[in-house]
């Protein structure tokens, strides 16, 4: 299976979030071979979107949550609250978060935590700056984060987990990570999960790509074996690119369906 999550930032409100919603239905529509899809409006359109999208193959998710359950946190957003909307997923650790918020490893892992224990699937953001890359730490930089992510996680026998190779350099640049290099990047995370976090626990992984993925590239990252989905931000907000993309995605599948 492909996953394409949509991740709209802070770019939309209710209004524009609901026909964002109404488009990536539609573009599910009638396709023998569909990708999961996952959408990430901001918080306050989480309950409006859930109920657009209810009863179909399209899931929502939230773009943060904090890690008290309830409490004197003024501001905040608990996965109780996230899972209350219908939200079913929830970002967590995106660079912008990192960089912007204060967001550290520690926090991503209480974050991560808290999402599991509330059912909700994480969508575990890793990446390196340009700086790392240029010094060859890219997978020292990507695997302290991904064990930091899962640190206190409680994995259940059913759990699922996205993580998002987010290569901090490709996002909104217009130049994304190449296929080659993503499947790398991809091949080792999932070695890491599976080698040092997962442990002989039956939790199912999914690696996704994500940095200035749109219409004309989606094809070639997501033929890739090892990459499961991609992590879609600008190109997340035009219908028909999203289109595009879900096309594409079904592509792959018709083609992975033909093989097997
Ligand atoms: P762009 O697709 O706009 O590069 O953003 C990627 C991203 O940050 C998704 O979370």
């Amino acid at each position: 299976m492909k996953t394409l999550v949509a991740n709209w930032k802070m770019h939309v409100g209710i209004r524009e979030s609901a026909a964002l919603a109404r488009a990536a239905l539609l573009a599910l529509r009638g396709r023998a071979h569909a990708p999961d899809v996952v959408v990430c409006p901001p918080f306050t359109a989480l309950a409006d979107v859930h109920k657009i999208v209810a009863r179909s193959h399209v899931a929502v998710g939230a773009q943060d949550l904090f890690w008290e359950e309830t409490g004197a946190f003024t501001g905040e957003i608990s996965p109780r609250m996230v899972a209350e909307t219908g939200a079913a997923y929830a970002i967590v650790g995106h660079s912008e978060r990192r960089r912007l918020f204060g967001e550290t490893d520690e926090t991503v892992g209480k974050k991560t935590a808290a999402a599991l224990a509330h059912r909700l699937t994480p969508v575990v953001c890793v990446g390196e700056t340009a700086e790392e890359r240029a010094a060859g730490r890219t997978e020292a930089v990507i695997g302290r984060q991904l064990r930091a992510a899962f640190a206190s996680a409680a994995l259940h026998e059913g759990s699922r987990v996205l993580i998002a190779y987010e290569p901090v350099w490709a996002i909104g640049s217009g130049h994304p990570a190449s296929p080659q290099d993503a499947v790398a990047a991809h091949a080792f995370l999932r070695r890491v999960f599976r080698d040092e976090v997962k442990g002989g626990g039956r939790a199912r992984e999914g690696v996704l790509y994500g940095g200035s993925v749109d219409a004309d590239n989606a094809f070639a990252l997501l033929r890739e074996d090892e990459i499961d989905g991609i992590l879609i931000g600008g190109a997340s907000l035009n219908a028909a690119q999203f289109t595009a993309i879900v096309a594409a995605a079904g592509d792959v599948l018709e083609g992975l369906a033909s093989r097997s």
